[in-house]
């Protein structure tokens, strides 16, 4: 059996769960990858999915939606016959319908839905301006959300392995839970696609949030910075830069409430997932 993963991760946590998930399998003699949406055409993924008997699609929850470049990729793919697939969302709390959201993207593209699963994982909101997210940059407490998400990954691969359908988050509550979020979201989306800027007081123009941003959103030209607007907010300019000269709705990180969160790991690094640029 073959199974490929296709996930987006802003600030790596997508990526744990999906390198991890990918282990597993293999230790169950399945033959199984995992990437980055960032790092492959979708001319390549569509001849990796023609190959795999199941594919896998895996990506942060963004107020109960997907985010855009996942959205995209999707888009993107051309049609199939029933193929078997697993949809998974990470998320710190709660989604209502996280997996199912990609499911309903994935299905008028031929996909069939057998698994859905959510995974719990660290916060990745760190903005000053929405001091209500509390987050931690506290290994052992990351340790801790790690491992309990771990006994939850092992589990979802047994599900895949045994070929029995589970899918989390698919009634119609759920659905109507994620409603609850997704719809105020959806509509306030585009006016928080614009307000990434830098600080150049603070900044020492290494340029990493350019190179490592997922839309292009941040655009460096060796001396200045300029945005498009596009900003998918996946936080990873803002929780990676090396002095947190990032302004988010105007405010800079609050630096008496600790790092922000960068990564389940401390050899995590965004430019790790963004192979194609
Ligand atoms: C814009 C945005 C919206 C989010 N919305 C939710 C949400 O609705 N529910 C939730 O539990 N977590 C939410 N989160 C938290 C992330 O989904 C969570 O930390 C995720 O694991 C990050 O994955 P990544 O590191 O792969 O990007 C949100 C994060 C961001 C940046």
């Amino acid at each position: 059996m073959m199974i490929v993963l296709f996930y987006f991760s802003g600030t790596g946590n997508t990526w744990w769960v999906s390198e991890e998930l990918v282990n597993l399998l293999e230790k169950k003699e399945i033959a199984a990858s995992a990437i980055s949406i960032e790092s492959i055409e979708s001319r390549e993924a569509q001849a990796m999915i023609e190959k795999a008997d199941i594919v896998g699609f895996g990506y942060p929850i963004y107020g109960s939606d997907l985010p855009q470049p996942m959205k995209e990729f999707i888009m993107s793919l051309e049609a199939v016959n029933n193929k078997k697939c697993f949809v998974f969302c990470t998320q710190v709390s709660w989604s209502g319908d996280g997996a199912r959201i990609g499911a309903e993207f994935l299905r008028p593209k031929g996909f069939d839905i057998r698994w859905g699963e959510e995974f719990l994982m660290p916060n990745n909101i760190c903005v000053s301006a929405l001091p209500f997210f509390s987050f931690t940059s506290d290994r052992k407490k990351i340790e801790d959300v790690l491992a309990k998400c771990s006994g939850q990954i092992e589990r979802f691969a047994g599900h895949i392995v045994s070929g029995k359908p589970f899918r989390k988050g698919f009634s119609f509550l759920s659905f109507l839970l994620g409603c609850v979020q997704r719809v105020p979201f959806r509509i306030v989306y585009k006016s928080l696609q614009n307000d990434i800027k830098v600080n150049s007081e603070l900044c020492t123009f290494c340029g990493f949030c350019a190179k490592v941003c997922p839309a292009g959103n941040l655009i460096f030209d060796g001396e200045t910075f300029s945005t498009r607007g596009n900003c998918v907010l996946c936080m990873r300019c803002y929780n990676f830069c090396p002095v947190s000269a990032i302004k988010y709705m105007n405010r800079l990180h609050n630096a008496d409430k600790g790092e922000p969160y960068r990564g389940p790991l401390e050899t995590f690094s965004p430019d790790m997932l963004c192979g194609k640029r």
